[in-house]
C-alpha cells in the first residue's frame, strides 16, 4: 500500500516506521522541521524502545520517508491522521485545531478512492463532520476512524502486532466494504494472525477509545481510593489487590496504587470525555470521571504532604532527591507526568530538590527549567534529607539501601510505585514509606 502518515509524534512516528516495517511505502508528514530532519536522518526524536531499529531499517529499504511537504501525501492511497488533541487552554475539551489543520491541508491531495484514517482521539461526532469535509473536496475519497490503542513503551509491538483492531466505517454499505477492504490490506498481517477486528460506526469507534482509556483511568483511581482506606487502617494495598486480582472478572493488571497516571492521554481524555459528554447533554453520565482525576491528583499531594511530614514540617531548604520524571518508565514522555509535577511542587515549597532519570531530563528541563537536573541516581541521592522514588524504571526498582546508605544525609525514602521491598529497607534502619502500604 502507499501510505501518508499525517503527524509524526509519538503517535505517528511510530506508526509510519511500524507501517513501513510491515512492507507499506510510506511518507510521514509533519510540519515540525526539527521532527521531520531527526526523523529522516534515521533518528528517533524521542525514546521509545524499538524505534530506533524499525526506523533505521525502513530508511535503508527507500520504503519509509519524511517531510514537511504536504503535497507528498499526493502519491499515496490511505491517509493516517495522527496529530495530538491535547487538552485545550483554560478548558476540559480537546483541542481540535491540529486535526483540523492536518485535513485542512491534506483536502487539496486527496482523489477519488482515497481513504483517510483517523487515529487521533477525538470527541465523539468528529468522524462525521471530517467525513462531511472529505466528501466535499475529493468526490470518491472516503473517511474511517481507526482508533489507536498502543502504550507508549511498547508502541512499536502495540502497533505492529495489536491485540485489537477497531474500524469505524461509513453507513454507506458500498464506502463501507471499501473503506474495510483498504484497512483490511494495511493490517493484512495482523489480521492473517487472527487478530480480533470490530467493524462499526464512526461513534462507536471514537466511542471505544475514549471508554478504554477512562475504564483504566477508573481502575487506577480505584486502587488508589482503596489506598486511600488502606492508609488510615494499617491494610495493605498491594497484597489487596493481588487478592481481588484472582478474581478474573476483576484482573491484577493496573491495579498498581501508587502516584497515579500521567501522560499525554489518560489524563486528558477523561476530561474531553466528560467535557464532550456535558456538551451532549449527559453530564452527569460521565460525571464520575471528576472523582477519577480529583483521586489521581491527590495522590501528588500525598507525597508532597509526607515529605513537608518526613522532614518535620517544613521542605525549605532541605535537599530532596527525586527519581524519575518521566510519567511511566521507558519513555521520556513528561506531558501531565505525575512525577514531575511533585517535584515542581517541592521545589516551590522551597525544597533543595535534585532530579534525575534516565531519559527524561532534557523534556523536564525544556519545560521546567527552575528545577536542578543530575545525570546519576548517586548524585541525586547525595546529601539527601529524604529520597522520593516517583517513576518505576528497572534501574529503580533494583534499589537496595547498599546502593546509596553511605550516599544520603538522612535514611528516608518514599516508595512512590510501591516496588521496593519494605521490610529490606526497615530492617536496614530507613524510615519507609509506600502508598497505601503500612
Ligand atoms: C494509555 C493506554 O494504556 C493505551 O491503551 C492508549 O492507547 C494510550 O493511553 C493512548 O491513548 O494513546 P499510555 O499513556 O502509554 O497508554 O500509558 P499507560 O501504560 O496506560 O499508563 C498511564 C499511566 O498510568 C502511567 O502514568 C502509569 O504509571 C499509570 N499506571 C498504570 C498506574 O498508576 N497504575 C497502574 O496499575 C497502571
Amino acid at each position: 500500500m502507499r501510505i501518508s502518515v499525517i503527524g509524526c509524534g509519538y503517535l505517528g512516528a511510530v506508526h509510519a516506521a511500524s507501517m513501513a516495517e510491515l512492507g507499506h511505502d510510506v511518507v510521514g508528514i509533519d510540519v515540525d522541521e526539527r521532527k521531520i530532519s531527526s526523523l529522516s536522518a534515521g533518528v528517533a526524536p524521542f525514546f521509545e524502545p524499538g524505534l530506533p531499529e524499525i526506523l533505521s531499517t525502513a530508511s535503508a529499504s527507500g520504503r519509509l520517508t519524511f517531510t514537511t511537504d504536504m503535497s507528498a501525501a499526493a502519491i499515496a492511497d490511505v491517509h493516517f491522521i495522527a496529530v495530538g488533541t491535547p487538552q485545550k487552554a483554560g478548558s476540559y475539551s480537546a483541542d481540535m485545531t491540529y486535526v483540523d489543520a492536518a485535513l485542512d491541508s491534506l483536502l487539496p491531495f486527496l482523489k477519488a478512492g482515497d481513504l483517510v484514517v483517523g487515529k487521533s482521539t477525538v470527541p465523539v461526532g468528529t468522524a462525521a463532520r471530517l467525513a462531511e469535509r472529505v466528501h466535499e473536496a475529493a468526490p470518491g475519497a472516503e473517511l474511517a476512524w481507526n482508533p489507536e490503542f498502543l502504550r507508549e513503551g511498547f508502541a512499536v509491538k502495540d502497533t505492529i502486532s495489536p491485540d485489537r483492531l477497531v474500524y469505524g466505517v461509513s453507513d454507506d454499505a458500498e464506502s463501507g466494504a471499501r473503506s474495510k477492504a483498504l484497512l483490511d490490506e494495511v493490517y493484512a498481517k495482523a489480521i492473517g494472525e487472527g487478530t480480533p477486528l470490530v467493524v462499526t460506526d464512526y461513534a462507536t469507534a471514537e466511542l471505544v477509545k475514549v471508554s478504554a482509556n477512562a475504564f483504566l483511568a477508573t481502575k487506577i483511581s480505584f486502587i488508589n481510593a482503596i489506598a486511600e482506606i488502606a492508609e488510615v487502617t494499617g491494610a495493605n494495598v498491594t497484597e489487596l489487590a493481588d487478592a481481588i486480582g484472582f478474581d478474573t472478572r476483576i484482573g491484577r493488571r493496573f491495579l498498581n496504587a501508587g502516584i497515579g497516571f500521567g501522560g499525554g492521554c489518560l489524563p486528558k481524555d477523561i476530561r474531553a470525555f466528560g467535557a464532550r459528554a456535558e456538551e451532549l447533554g449527559r453530564g452527569e453520565s460521565l460525571s464520575f470521571l471528576k472523582e477519577v482525576d480529583a483521586i489521581n491528583l491527590r495522590r501528588r499531594q500525598r507525597v508532597v504532604d509526607l515529605v513537608v511530614e518526613l522532614l518535620g514540617g517544613q521542605a525549605f531548604e532541605k535537599r530532596v532527591a527525586v527519581l524519575g520524571l518521566a510519567f511511566k518508565p521507558d519513555s521520556d514522555d513528561i506531558r501531565d507526568s505525575p512525577a514531575l509535577d511533585i517535584a515542581v511542587q517541592l521545589n516551590g515549597l522551597g525544597a533543595d530538590v535534585l532530579a534525575t532519570d534516565p531519559e527524561a531530563i532534557a523534556n523536564a528541563h525544556a519545560k521546567h527549567p527552575q528545577l536542578v537536573f543530575v545525570e546519576s541516581l548517586e548524585d541525586a541521592v547525595r546529601d539527601a534529607e529524604v529520597v522520593l522514588l516517583l517513576t518505576e524504571w528497572a534501574d529503580y526498582r533494583r534499589l537496595v539501601p547498599d546502593d546509596i546508605e553511605s550516599l544520603v544525609a538522612g535514611k528516608r525514602i518514599i516508595d512512590g510505585r510501591n516496588v521496593l521491598d519494605s521490610q529490606q529497607w526497615r530492617s536496614a534502619g530507613w524510615d519507609y514509606r509506600a502508598m497505601g502500604r503500612p
